[in-house]
């Protein structure tokens, strides 16, 4: 049975997404025709956030075998396994979209025939949405219990809804706790430089009615010091053996939580997690200077200046209170089972 939840991402006689690049401003839905298209469409983060990214790397091989013209199924694998390799090199931080497409390509490949493939890879992507939706429900049930009421949370980046196929990870658990009746706010910060946080989560937040509070991320640690933030919950693009990779500006907030002996958990599915890592295999994306350089159309820095622009950054495991999975909550070096 499918959840009549919204959807980020989803298939109707074609694969479509809500083009978070729109947001706040607009919400609407956009229709990937072609895996070029998906791919550009995962680089200027139209779709984006690990969850909702599994998702599309699982659809990418539906989408894939619906446009092949291929005459026989040993020549449409081959070009599934094109189409596979395009997505999984798009963007590399955040594992679950090599998880989504690895699920996908494995299921359709068992295919013996062109329509079997079709049918195997369409079911094994739809199959991942909604395992994304249950999924994030319990990760919320799990979080939940872990704020009380009356309680402030400070997140960075957006790990909503918009982020996964539905109800999110780390606003998740904030929902989670809402619908239980606890009277929950939010510390939004903006995420420089895309704006994650004050175009999608203040967005999202407003929408539910959750009361939030859009910051620059600078301003954490005085919110902190003056005891106005009870707990961080951020999620996670990628988890391994040592560090939370997620999105550049989290480790400040960790440090700081630290300091202040505030909780700070992460929120993700096993989906996340990568055992076969540490810290040092993991490529951090870096994006075009031009993201910072400029906003709007608006020179914002000398042309030609030099430009660092990391997309995530690593927080050490010893920094992390508890991870919090739809197998329940873990505290550091505690992992959970997989
Ligand atoms: O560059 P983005 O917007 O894809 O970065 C997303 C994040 O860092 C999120 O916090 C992470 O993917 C977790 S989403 C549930």
């Amino acid at each position: 049975m499918h959840s009549t939840e919204p959807r980020t991402i989803w298939w109707d006689e074609g694969l479509w997404l809500i083009d978070q690049t729109q947001l706040p401003e607009r919400y609407i839905p956009l229709k990937i025709e072609s895996i070029r298209q998906l791919v550009a469409a995962i680089k200027s983060l139209s779709v984006r956030g690990a969850p909702a990214l599994g998702a599309a790397g699982a659809y990418s091989i539906a989408l894939a075998a619906e446009r092949s013209h291929a005459g026989n199924a040993f020549d449409m694998i081959a070009e599934l396994e094109v189409a596979a390799d395009m997505i999984r090199r798009s963007r590399p931080t955040a594992i679950n979209l090599s998880w989504g497409v690895d699920r996908a390509l494995r299921e359709a490949s068992e295919g013996e025939s062109i329509d079997e493939i079709r049918e195997r890879a369409l079911r094994s992507a739809e199959e991942i949405a909604e395992e994304d939706i249950r999924i994030n429900h319990a990760i919320g049930r799990n979080g939940a219990k872990l704020l009380e009421d009356g309680e402030t949370i400070l997140t960075h980046c957006n790990a909503g809804r918009l982020a996964c196929v539905g109800w999110g990870t780390a606003l998740g658990v904030v929902r989670s706790a809402a619908e239980l009746g606890k009277r929950v706010q939010v510390f939004a910060c903006e995420t420089r430089p895309l704006h994650q946080g004050s175009r999608l989560t203040a967005w999202e937040l407003k929408e539910d009615g959750i009361p939030v509070t859009l910051i620059c991320e600078s301003m954490s640690g005085s919110l902190m010091r003056k005891a106005r933030i009870d707990k961080v919950i951020v999620g996670a693009d990628r988890i391994t053996r040592d560090a939370v990779f997620n999105k550049i500006g989290t480790y400040n907030h960790a440090v700081l939580a630290k300091h202040h002996k505030i909780p700070f958990y992460v929120a993700a599915p096993l989906s996340t997690f990568d055992r076969m890592n540490g810290e040092e295999e993991i490529i951090i994306e870096e994006r075009d200077p031009e993201e910072i350089c400029t906003l709007g159309g608006v020179r914002l820095a000398p042309l030609g200046v030099d430009v660092y622009n990391p997309a995530f950054d690593a927080t050490p495991l010893d920094l992390v209170s508890a991870l919090i999975t739809e197998k329940g909550v873990f505290r550091p070096p505690l992992m959970p089972p997989i």
